[in-house]
């Protein structure tokens, strides 16, 4: 298995693995309305932390998808010790398994900076209802940045593309989001840190290569601290 820093969180199977963890999920989905006959789908659910969240605190229905096959088993282990009717779907962003109008709310947690946006984002419109709901937590641009940097950034995490907060903006709007409200989220290094998580579900095998990766996500998230920044994206028709 290629050592990429996802591929790290999978086999360490980090939980809550976007910034602010779980305490932000929460904020964020006590603004909105949400109960037993609310359709969600948590895309990138990573090992279903939130989706596990979502479905107990408001027994909507939930729908986690991830294309990574480690994560997604984790997911399901979750759910059945915790006794939870939630589907799980294996599937990419960039062309969701769904019908159209099919959900209320779409999660996006550090997931769309990973996507090809220019196809993840008209995915999530969609198989929105018309007046569904979009919430992603990304990773944003705050600076310019120099072509070494970018690159760094780019070949380390995976990620697509870095936006700023105008880019993300522009392929919302793109998508067929008209509405969209932004708000930044003071991350400190150690946000960033994903191991100050306590929701580990670790494989049985991991190659000691993949510790380094944890090392280096740490060094970067410091580096580039004043580049990288977190954006919260609500976004509908
Ligand atoms: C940083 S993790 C976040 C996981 C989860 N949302 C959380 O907050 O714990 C990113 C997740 O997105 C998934 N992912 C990345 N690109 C994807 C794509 N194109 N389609 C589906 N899932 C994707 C990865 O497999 C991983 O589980």
């Amino acid at each position: 298995m290629e050592s990429t820093y996802l591929n790290c969180l999978a086999l360490f199977g980090v939980g809550g693995a976007h910034p602010g963890g779980l305490n932000l999920t929460r904020r964020i989905l006590s603004r909105e309305k949400m109960d037993a006959s609310t359709k969600v789908l948590d895309v990138g659910c990573g090992t279903g932390q939130t989706s596990a969240f979502i479905s107990k605190q408001y027994q909507c229905h939930v729908t986690a998808l991830d294309y990574n096959k480690i994560m997604l088993e984790k997911a399901k282990k979750r759910f059945h010790s915790m006794n939870l009717q939630i589907e799980t779907q294996y599937g990419t962003a960039e062309n969701l398994p769904f019908e159209n109008d099919t959900f209320d709310f779409i999660l996006s947690e550090s997931v769309t900076a990973f996507t090809d946006v220019s196809k993840s984002a008209p995915e999530y419109k969609r198989v929105l209802k018309p007046d569904g709901v979009l919430l992603a937590i990304e990773m944003m641009r705050e600076t310019d940045v120099s072509e070494k940097q970018m690159k760094e950034i780019l070949d380390f995490y995976g990620v697509k593309q870095l936006l700023n907060e105008q880019e993300w903006r522009t392929n919302f709007k793109k998508a067929g989001f008209e509405q969209i409200e932004v708000e930044k989220v003071e991350l400190r290094p150690d946000i960033h840190k994903v191991d100050v998580s306590n929701d580990y579900s670790l494989s049985k095998q991991i190659d000691p290569s993949f510790y380094k990766i944890f090392e280096k996500h740490h060094h970067l998230s410091i580096l580039y601290k004043d580049i990288l920044g977190c954006g919260i994206f609500r976004c509908s028709v």
